[in-house]
């Protein structure tokens, strides 16, 4: 590779007016660090171009190197008790000085108290765990544990969905973004609509109910599929399907030998205002997959919890990660639990939750161009109407950038707004007033 060869200008990336002026509100020197990062890393969608460099990440602010200070509403959904926790911090550092690696076939204290207490605090039934370095890792090892206690290869998944960027997981995702231009997909993998398009196919009289009637029939027709593998929420788009649906697929499942896999990995760990999401569901699932917030934001883990009758291969190779059982991200997740237990962060996603739900739906009256405001806990989703609803929403994240909030748009038009749950009242409601300045231009 030539060294002096410039990195590829902005204009090679389809940037919009709306990146083009935040970008030229940056300093000449967070400029100079965004090329040096261009420059060297190999870029893909929804990651580069970068936004802004940032120096530091602490509670719920980030700030930029222009010392622009942030509210993270982001986050990649692993911050639920905000940057840096002292407890998750002080407990990595202590392991890291102890055991900071643990080759396999090696047991570990902090990997088999962590164990002990997901199986502990989750739903009953879920009582082996695996552990991995990322989401997508422990989808895999789902999606394989189901091959293996089935006997088939086969899955039903929903269209839209995100399950991780590695192949298999994209193969049983359905966002299209991920799959254009991979070719094949994995075999097997069929696919059902998503949560928020039951209506557009299964009508406005009882959506849900035929959603379930043809998933059963999906089941019953094929007669071979291993797992049913979805988010009992869509985080994209903060879409929940009524308490009854979840149950009565986990009966199709269980009556056509099928497993039911639920996907966590955002809505774990109490930030759906439950420990665990699926328990506002009244389903436990074979499988429940948690990932993100469970290194305490630091450390990547994520992890497979499962039903004891599906610790049917011991011969195969399920994960064989080589971070299968990190000490120092172990120590880290049960600095997590723990600091969930004593701030009490489940009932406060519920408080903020409720507070934010008034706030947004208090917009909602004032600003038509918000068709929708949704809410899970401490998640919530605003869907931006209008002539132009993607467009609006990209405008709408960067005006707020530039006022200090940062926040993710899913499913193109979808304001999602993920706040640490420990987040001071006072910083919450004033990152709310920042939306609100936005939406008025
Ligand atoms: C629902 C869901 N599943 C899986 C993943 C993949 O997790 P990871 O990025 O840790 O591989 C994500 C990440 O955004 C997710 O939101």
């Amino acid at each position: 590779m030539n060294e002096s060869r410039p990195p590829p200008a902005e204009g090679d990336v389809n940037v919009s007016p709306a990146r083009a002026e935040w970008r030229a509100s940056l300093s000449d020197a967070a400029r100079a660090a965004l090329d040096e990062d261009e420059r060297y890393f190999l870029r893909q969608s929804l990651s580069t171009p970068c936004l802004a460099p940032i120096v530091r990440a602490e509670g719920a602010v980030l700030t930029d190197v222009d010392g622009r200070r942030i509210f993270d509403f982001h986050g990649n959904s692993v911050h639920q008790f905000g940057h840096g926790h002292p407890k998750v911090v002080a407990a990595i550092r202590r392991e890291m000085e102890a055991l900071p690696f643990c080759p396999r076939r090696f047991a570990n204290a902090p990997a088999t108290a962590l164990a002990r207490c997901l199986v502990e605090t989750a739903p009953h039934g879920l009582d082996k765990v695996l552990f991995a370095p990322s989401g997508a890792a422990a989808i895999s090892m789902a999606l394989k544990l189901a091959r293996y206690a089935t006997g088939r290869h086969k899955t039903l998944s929903l269209w839209d969905s995100f399950h991780g960027a590695n192949l298999d997981a994209i193969g049983v995702g359905g966002e299209a973004l991920f799959r254009r231009g991979l070719g094949p997909m994995i075999p097997g993998a069929e696919h059902l609509p998503p949560l928020n398009l039951a209506r557009r196919f299964f009508g406005d009289d009882k959506p849900f109910e035929r959603f379930a009637d043809y998933i059963d029939y999906a089941l019953e027709v094929q007669g071979d599929v291993s797992a049913l593998i979805a988010e009992p929420v869509r985080w994209t788009t903060v879409e929940a399907p009524p308490r009854e649906f979840w149950p009565r697929v986990k009966d199709s499942c269980r009556r056509h030998g099928a497993l039911l896999i639920f996907d966590e990995i955002p809505s774990c760990l109490a930030r759906a205002g439950t420990l665990y999401a699926c328990e506002q569901f009244a389903t436990t699932p074979d499988i429940l997959v948690l990932g993100k917030g469970l290194g305490g934001g630091i450390m990547p883990l994520a992890a497979v919890l499962a039903a004891a009758r599906l610790d049917c291969a011991p011969d195969a190779a399920l994960g064989h990660y080589t971070h299968e059982k990190s000490p120092v991200a172990c120590a880290a997740g049960l600095a997590t639990l723990e600091v969930i237990e004593e701030e009490k962060l489940i009932d406060r996603a519920n408080t903020l939750g409720q507070r934010g739900l008034e706030r947004l739906q208090g917009m909602q009256t004032r600003y038509p161009v918000i068709r929708d405001v949704r809410g899970l806990g401490c998640y919530f989703g605003v869907e931006i109407g209008g002539d132009d609803p993607a467009g609006l929403a990209e405008r709408l994240m960067y005006r707020c950038l530039k006022r200090g909030l940062s926040f993710k748009i899913g499913g193109e038009n979808v304001v999602t707004l993920c706040p640490p749950l420990t987040i001071p009242f006072e910083q919450f409601d004033e990152a709310l007033s920042i939306f609100e300045e936005a939406l008025c231009g």
